[in-house]
């Protein structure tokens, strides 16, 4: 865990801070993005965790230890870093540059050879075939991939990672981004990553810190930073259709229909249909003498019934499928097209109506995404 603050930072001879009173706690094995203009401080910030640059005020605990406090070259030993030039040494193999550390602490070799190939392995290059190359004879993902796999070598708890993917093409990019997310899966580690594009991030990150200015303007998961943007700053940022792009964050509960029609089971069907009427549905969800939810009762059934005074309990129908409120879109979708229903109850845990969505209402959402595009083209 990786807590800030109420961090500053000035630089010599500048009049303003470039970090203003930073706090926000990184926890442990998760990947955070420090996301932000240029110059807004985000390579100052990761800088100030291995003590590259010092802070001016507030403090920086790794472990609710005190980096100030602890040794500068023992505490970078347990940091991986990673930028944007790799910073490979030119005179030195693959090899050579990936056991700089491991060597240095004097580390038994055979030991640092397996591990070696396991890092290579990892990040997806052939051992055989790079380790005795130079980096000049490397291609620009190939170079970041040994950086990776460096910043892995001594098995440090943390990695700072600064722009480490942003000068390739956007093919070997997404590819390291999923090698990255891959060894993270295994490893666990505690990743601060920097980077100015949304996407990278949105895809790589439990959490996304979004800095402007040298102030922290949200910091939260990506879902909720999409959902709910703090301020028209990070709307704009974001960009308001990204949430398309990424539909495993679209949820039930977001574009469901709250509050259907729903009675008690004992209620008679001709009560039934004359609140249909009145709310201008043609069914209703059925509810059982708790409250949860037992199955729907459509207009024209209780149309055809002979006897309207029966309780709606027998003319109703169980539903073939529910989806839950976490349920996201591709599941929605799939759910509504695999076993072809018009509606879809959506019923929490505990076995409670929360709402329903039904294919008009999937339409209304899915287009909404085709006008707000328009609006923003015409503003
Ligand atoms: N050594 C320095 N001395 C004086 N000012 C500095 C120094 N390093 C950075 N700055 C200034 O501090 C501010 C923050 O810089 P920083 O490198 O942290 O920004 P950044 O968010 O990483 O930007 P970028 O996205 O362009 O890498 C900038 O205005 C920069 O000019
Ligand atoms: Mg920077």
């Amino acid at each position: 865990m990786i807590q800030f603050e109420k961090v500053s930072k000035k630089y010599r001879g500048m009049q303003e801070d470039v970090v203003k009173d930073i706090s926000f706690t990184i926890p442990s094995g998760e990947i955070v993005v420090l996301i932000g203009p240029s110059g807004c401080g985000k390579t100052t910030c990761l800088k100030m965790i291995n003590r590259i640059i010092r802070l001016t005020s507030g403090k920086i605990l790794i472990d609710g230890k005190d980096i100030m406090e602890q040794d500068p070259i023992k505490l970078r030993r347990n940091m991986g870093y990673v930028i944007q030039q790799t910073g490979l040494f030119p005179h030195m193999t693959v090899k050579e540059n990936i056991e700089v550390i491991p060597r240095l602490e004097k580390k038994d070799q055979h030991e640092i050879d397996e591990r070696t190939e396991k890092l290579m392995k990892m990040v997806g290059l052939d051992a055989d075939q790079f380790l005795d190359r130079y980096p000049t004879q490397l291609s620009g993902g190939q170079l970041q991939r040994v950086g990776v796999a460096r910043a892995f070598a001594t098995d440090p708890d943390i990695i700072l990672m600064d722009e480490p993917f942003s000068a390739l093409d956007p093919i070997t990019r997404s590819q390291l981004q999923d090698e990255l997310l891959f060894l993270q899966s295994k490893l666990k580690k505690t990743i601060v990553f920097v980077t100015h594009d949304m996407d990278e991030a949105v895809k790589i990150a439990d959490r996304i810190c979004i800095i402007n200015g040298g102030r922290i303007v949200q910091y939260d998961t990506p879902e909720e930073i999409m959902k709910h943007p703090a301020n028209e700053y990070v709307a704009d940022f974001v960009g308001k259709n990204r949430i398309w792009s990424n539909p495993e964050y679209i949820r039930a509960e977001d574009i469901m229909l709250p509050d259907p029609l729903a009675v008690p089971q004992t209620l008679s069907a001709i009560h039934a249909i004359e609140q249909m009427r009145e709310k201008h549905v043609t069914s209703a969800m059925v509810l059982d003498d708790d409250s949860r939810f037992l199955g729907y009762v459509r207009a024209v059934d209780i149309q055809r019934s002979p006897d309207k005074t029966v309780p709606v309990s027998d003319l109703m129908k169980e539903a073939k499928v529910i989806a839950a409120p976490e349920d996201d879109l591709v599941k929605l979708l799939d759910l509504i097209n695999t076993n072809e229903v018009q509606a879809l109850p959506v019923v929490n845990r505990w076995g409670r109506l929360e709402g329903l969505i039904t294919n008009s209402s999937l339409v209304t959402t899915m287009s909404r995404q085709y006008i707000d595009t328009e609006k923003e083209v015409s503003a």
